[in-house]
C-alpha cells in the first residue's frame, strides 16, 4: 500500500529585515521537513500590505525572502515555493472564510492586539487587513488542505482560528477542510529581544539592539550579544529558567537552535562559566552559523531571474491545488 504524505505550509510575511527568530522559530526546520511531507512554503506578501511605510520596498523584500527560502536549504525541486499574490485563490478563499468568522473572535486575537497598540511610526494605522490578517492566514493554510504548519509561538492562536472556522464549514457542509495541527518546537518557538527578554524578538522593533536580524554584519551581532540583558545574580548561573533568567534562558534557546544541541546539555556542559565567557561562546557560533547563511544568501540574491523562475513555477504547482479546494467549497455553497 502507498502511503501518500502529508501536506505541510508554512509563510513568512516579508515585512522587514528578517530576523533570527523566524529562522529558529520555523525555517531552519524547512528543510528538513521536505523529506517527510509535501511541502509549501509561500511568501505572505499581501499580509504585507497591512503595515504602510514608504520607505520599504516590498519588492525587494518578496525577493530577499525567497533567497532566505533558498539559502536555508529549501529545494524548489522538492517544495514548491511561491509567493501569496501569484494564487488569487488566497485572496478568493480569504472572502468565503470572512462570511464564516465573528468579529468577537477576531477581536480577541493577541497579535491583533498588540499590533493595534504599538505605538510608534512603522505601525500607527490600525486598518481592516490588520483585523482580517488571521482570516487571510487561514486561508493560506486551508487552500492547500495542510495537515501541518511549523510556526512559532505566536500564530499558535491564528491556528486555532483555522481549525474552529474549518470546522464551522465542515459541520454545515460536509468535510471539506482538512484540520490543520500546528507544529511548534518546545525551545526556539518564543525568541526574545535581547534588551527586554520578556518581550518577543521583532521584525518590527524600533530598537534595532533587541534584534538579531539575519543580514547583520558580525561585529554587530558581536555587540548585541554582547549588549544582551543576562541577569543580576551574585554569581553567573548558566540555566534553563524563564521565570527568573529569561535573558539567560533566550541565550541557551538561541544557542541550542543553532547547534542543534539540547538544551539540558548545554547547561551542563557550559557550568561554571561567567556571563560574559558564555556570550562570547554565542556569539562565535552565532557569527560562523550567520556568515554560513550570508554567504548562500547573497549567492541567490544576485540571481533576480532565478528567483522569479522560482517563484513562477512553483505559483504554477500551487495553483493547481489551490483551484481544487476553492472548486469544492464554491460547489457546496451554490456559486455557479
Ligand atoms: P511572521 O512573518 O511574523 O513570522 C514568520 C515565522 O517566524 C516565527 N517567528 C518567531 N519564532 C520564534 N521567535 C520569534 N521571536 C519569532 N518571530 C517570528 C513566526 O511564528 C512565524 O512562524 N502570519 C505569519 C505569516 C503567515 C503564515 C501563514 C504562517 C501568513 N500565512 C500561514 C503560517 C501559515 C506571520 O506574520 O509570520
Amino acid at each position: 500500500m502507498i502511503l501518500s504524505k502529508s501536506i505541510l505550509f508554512s509563510a513568512v510575511q516579508p515585512s522587514g529585515k528578517l530576523t533570527i527568530g523566524n529562522y529558529i522559530g520555523t525555517m531552519r526546520h524547512w528543510s528538513k521537513m521536505q523529506n517527510d511531507y509535501h511541502c509549501l512554503y509561500c511568501v505572505a506578501d499581501l499580509h504585507s500590505l497591512t503595515i504602510q511605510d514608504k520607505n520599504f520596498s516590498l519588492r525587494e523584500s518578496i525577493l530577499d525572502t525567497i533567497s532566505f527560502y533558498l539559502a536555508c536549504g529549501v529545494d524548489p525541486n522538492k517544495s514548491i515555493i511561491f509567493i501569496q499574490s501569484h494564487v488569487p485563490q488566497h485572496s478568493q478563499l480569504n472572502w468565503i472564510l470572512n462570511c464564516f468568522s465573528q468579529f468577537s473572535e477576531l477581536l480577541r486575537m493577541t497579535q491583533f492586539k498588540i499590533k493595534k497598540t504599538i505605538k510608534n511610526n512603522y505601525i500607527k494605522n490600525t486598518n481592516v487587513g490588520l483585523f482580517n490578517y488571521p482570516i487571510l492566514m487561514a486561508s493560506d493554510i486551508l487552500l492547500y488542505q495542510t495537515n501541518f504548519v511549523p510556526v512559532g509561538r505566536d500564530q499558535k492562536q491564528h491556528i486555532e482560528l483555522t481549525r474552529n472556522i474549518a470546522n464551522r464549514i465542515n459541520a454545515l457542509y460536509g468535510n471539506i477542510f482538512t484540520l490543520p495541527v500546528p507544529l511548534i518546537s518546545k525551545y526556539g518557538s518564543k525568541i526574545m529581544s535581547l534588551l527586554e527578554p520578556r518581550k518577543k524578538m521583532s521584525k518590527s522593533d524600533i530598537n534595532k539592539k533587541n534584534v538579531i536580524f539575519l543580514l547583520d554584519d558580525i561585529p554587530s551581532v558581536v555587540l548585541k550579544i554582547k549588549n544582551a540583558v543576562t541577569d543580576s545574580e551574585k554569581l553567573s548561573r548558566i540555566c534553563f529558567d524563564l521565570e527568573k533568567k529569561p535573558g539567560i534562558s533566550n541565550l541557551l534557546e538561541i544557542f541550542s537552535s543553532i547547534t542543534n544541541k539540547e538544551v539540558h546539555i548545554l547547561s551542563e556542559e557550559l557550568k561554571g562559566i561567567t556571563y560574559s565567557e558564555f556570550k562570547s561562546i554565542v556569539s562565535d557560533h552565532l557569527s560562523k552559523f550567520l556568515l554560513q547563511l550570508q554567504k548562500s544568501y547573497f549567492k541567490y540574491r544576485c540571481n533576480e531571474s532565478y528567483l522569479k523562475k522560482v517563484a513562477y513555477e512553483g505559483a504554477f504547482k500551487a495553483q493547481l491545488k489551490a483551484k481544487q479546494t476553492l472548486n469544492k467549497i464554491n460547489l457546496k455553497l451554490g456559486l455557479v
